[in-house]
């Protein structure tokens, strides 16, 4: 077990919050193959405030999901407290201000990686967050606005004094969106100034390279994104390595999890929208592997949903995790 914060977690893997991947299905998926903490996409404090439904149903979880997160966006301080508010009515374990998104409609209204622009704004809103709900506030921040404004050490300091319980770094600026590499050199020195707890994010492609992550910067914990859409089995495989002893997935275990997600998205989701999500993560899954293209352009040309499974069943039968 480690402790981040007040929390205690299994490991220090945890799920990163993406919008369009990390619903509740996926969540359970990374969750029951050892994710050690998870949290929503980012949801808006406005939507919330204009009981928006769609908005309200993001705040939904399952309880297999604990210890689970809400991250909200906005700008507006009692809107954001609210929707704070909110989360932990309906069981959050923590509360995220997202503070690096810098898509054009959240970063126009002054919310994601605007907000980390402005420190007053920023401090009042951190307080009366920290102040509005009982459960922890974290923040997840990027290395600043750009190569000259990288403001990271300075909110982490400040996000200590109002009364933040961790901080989430994504190692690149909100100007490099997705480009470059993210600076694991920045991380380990924020780390080592910070009096907080640092989760280190970024291009974290596979366990080995989370544990190297974890050993040389220090940090309390790393975040996975992008890297578990293609490779569901990252967290487990890292659990184990932590532990000492190695492990690679089984085409049985790419089985159960194709059954176990398929029950997921069908219980969730309406027909339309089940077919949706389930080209998108099949797609994910099956990539990496020969006959990924193949799969891929049969995917996008059905809309029968067993048609679909069915192919995804046979691909992984076919398969070994060597041939990846
Ligand atoms: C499709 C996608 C959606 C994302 N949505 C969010 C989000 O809702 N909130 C957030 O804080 N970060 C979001 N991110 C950023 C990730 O949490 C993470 O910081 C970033 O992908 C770097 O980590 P990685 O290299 O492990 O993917 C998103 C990233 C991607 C690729």
């Amino acid at each position: 077990m480690i402790s981040l914060g007040p929390l205690l977690l299994e490991s220090p893997f945890i799920l990163a919050p993406m919008a369009g991947i990390t619903d509740s299905p996926f969540r359970r998926m990374m969750k029951r193959r050892k994710a050690a903490m998870v949290v929503s996409e980012l949801i808006s404090a406005t939507g919330v405030h204009y009981t928006c439904k769609h908005t309200l149903e993001m705040f939904d979880f399952h309880t297999e999901e604990h210890p689970v997160g809400i991250q909200l966006f906005g700008a507006d301080c009692d809107y954001l407290c609210k929707a704070a508010q909110h989360a932990e009515e309906k069981g959050a374990d923590f509360i995220d201000l997202n503070l690096g998104c810098s898509v054009p409609k959240v970063v126009k209204k002054g919310g994601g990686a605007a907000l980390a622009c402005n420190i007053d704004k920023l401090a009042h809103i951190l307080s009366s967050l920290v102040k509005a709900v009982h459960i922890p506030v974290s923040i997840k921040i990027r290395t600043g606005w750009d190569e000259t404004r990288r403001n990271a050490i300075d909110i982490v300091k400040l996000a200590a004094d109002a009364g933040i319980a961790w901080v989430a770094v994504h190692g690149r600026t909100s100007v490099q969106a997705y480009t470059g590499v993210a600076d694991w050199d920045f991380i380990k020195e924020i780390k080592d100034k910070s009096p907080l707890p640092i989760i280190g994010n970024g291009d974290i492609t596979t366990a080995e390279k989370a544990m190297q992550r974890l050993k040389e910067s220090g940090v309390d914990a790393v975040m996975i994104g992008r890297a578990c859409a293609h490779n569901p089995f990252i967290f487990e495989q890292s659990f184990h390595l932590w532990q000492g002893e190695s492990y690679s997935p089984s085409m049985q275990d790419y089985l159960k999890l194709l059954q176990e997600h398929r029950v997921c998205i069908e219980e969730e989701y309406t027909p339309g929208r089940a077919l949706v999500f389930s080209k998108k993560f099949l797609c994910g899954y099956t990539s990496g592997f020969s006959g990924s293209r193949k799969f891929r352009d049969d995917a996008f040309h059905t809309e029968d949903m067993d048609l679909l499974w069915k192919n995804a069943f046979e691909f992984f039968e076919s398969r070994s995790w060597e041939n990846r």
